[in-house]
């Protein structure tokens, strides 16, 4: 976390933010980018939105807290592309255990399964992958464009749009993710990473700061590697934890301000629609796609505008489907063969594709649905060479 303020940040960002206000006030459609705050927000709101991009930017050491085992040394390294706050090459590492009839165990009785890639001092904390550990995943970062809009969506959205038994007998079977929040004890539905693993912001940043970083928090107050003992690992980073405390001045943590970056990051905007992109549009419907890539969804009602009733144009359902993809981890509420819908907003500025970033182009992404998603793939593979491009044509303007 930034200890020293850096001066003129906030005069800086509340003239941008005029300048901002005063292009969409005279009506002049300036192309929102991605990396852009959410559209009407106050100079307030803006200047948390430039700490917190200050702070998800900063490169920690270790008298800032990093380590003792970490992934990266700022939420930046691994979201990046094709802004700041996007998604990234970075992968993250798990490991775990399955035996013959599909039972899971994690890593250790906490059923913990993230290997870290870097420690600091380098080796002595090193977590080290067992050699008889019989899966083997990786996790590609989720970029963060419009995930206030998705944290807005309420919980009955999502479980109204749950069918566990397929009652709808389509094939399709969504599951909700109902998790307990850190932050609150509350059961939610969780909505944020591959696994449907937090339902805020707040918790998946705190998680992230701990995990990816090694930053304890006030939500993730104690250190973890997994095999290196609690001796060990004090040894290694000897900083008091909660290592994420309040900046004096202005009583913000780390956590604090995170989550106000993603919470006011703009959803990456569509490119142009014509004919052809409408007509894929309606094959994507036809052949089954929306089942579980819900074209949009509603945020509740809320005191703050930005987030008050809108439209979320993010084509997922947000729940845990089984499509032959499952990376084999149990986490949260998600079964190892489960994989929450990913959002195709911004599907035009991200590769590679797929949980594991095993696909390099969408056609491959959509091989590779099964299971449930079986109808909709062979669906796919029956369309005309010239539907098929008129779906990817669809797919490319998201
Ligand atoms: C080492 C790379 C790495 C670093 C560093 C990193 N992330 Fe991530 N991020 C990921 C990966 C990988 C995922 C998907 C993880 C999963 O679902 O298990 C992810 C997912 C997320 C998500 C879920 C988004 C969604 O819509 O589902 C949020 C929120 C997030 N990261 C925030 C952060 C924050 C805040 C930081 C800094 C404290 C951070 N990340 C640091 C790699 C990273
Ligand atoms: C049963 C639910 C379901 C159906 C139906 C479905 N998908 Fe998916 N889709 C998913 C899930 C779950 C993933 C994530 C799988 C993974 O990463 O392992 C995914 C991933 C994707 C991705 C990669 C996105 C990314 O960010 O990596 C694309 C592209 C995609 N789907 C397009 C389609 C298209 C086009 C169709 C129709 C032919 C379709 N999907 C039908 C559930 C579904």
């Amino acid at each position: 976390m930034k200890r020293h303020h850096r001066i003129g940040t906030g005069a800086v960002a509340w003239a941008a933010c005029v300048l901002l206000v005063s292009l969409v006030g005279a009506g002049q459609t300036r192309e929102l980018r991605p990396g852009d705050p959410l559209p009407g927000i106050t100079p307030v709101e803006f200047s948390e939105f430039r700490l917190g991009l200050d702070d998800f930017s900063e490169v920690e050491n270790a008298e800032e807290g990093l380590g003792p085992a970490f992934n990266g040394t700022s939420c930046a390294v691994c979201h990046n592309v094709p802004s700041i706050g996007g998604s990234g090459v970075i992968l993250e590492v798990r490991a775990a255990y399955r035996d013959e009839n599909g039972g899971f165990r994690g890593l250790n009785s906490a059923g913990d399964s993230l290997i870290h890639l870097f420690s600091i001092p380098a080796h002595s904390c090193q977590p080290i992958m067992p050699d008889d550990v019989t899966v083997v995943a990786h996790r590609a970062p989720i970029p963060l464009f419009g995930a206030g809009l998705v944290e807005a969506i309420p919980d009955d959205t999502l479980l109204a749009l749950e069918d566990p038994f397929d009652r709808t007998g389509d094939g399709v079977s969504g599951r909700a993710a109902v998790i307990t929040d850190v932050a609150t004890g509350d059961r939610r539905v969780g909505r944020f990473g591959w696994k449907a693993q937090h339902a805020t912001l707040l918790a998946f940043g705190a998680d992230a700061y701990r995990n990816e970083m090694g930053i304890t928090n006030d939500l993730f107050p104690r250190e973890s590697a997994f095999g290196v003992s609690a001796e060990q690992m004090r040894l290694c980073d000897s900083m008091p934890d909660p290592e994420d405390v309040r900046n004096p001045t202005t009583r913000r943590r780390g956590i604090d301000n995170f989550e106000a970056f993603m919470r006011f990051l703009a959803p990456v905007t569509r490119g142009p629609i014509n004919e052809v992109v409408r007509d894929g549009e309606r094959i994507f419907h036809a052949i089954g796609c929306a089942a579980c890539h819900v074209p949009a969804l509603t945020t509740g009602p809320s005191v703050n505008p930005l987030f008050n009733r809108k439209t979320v144009a993010l084509f997922a359902d947000l729940l845990l489907h089984d499509i032959g993809t499952g990376d084999g981890i149990q986490q949260a509420a998600a079964a190892p063969e489960e994989i929450r819908t990913p959002a195709l907003w911004g599907l035009r500025v991200r590769r590679p594709l797929l949980h594991d970033a095993s696909a390099a182009t969408i056609e491959d992404a959509i091989g590779r649905h099964q299971r449930e998603a079986e109808l909709a793939r062979r669906g796919f593979l029956q369309l005309s060479p010239s539907d098929r491009g008129r779906l990817l044509a669809f797919l490319r303007s998201l």
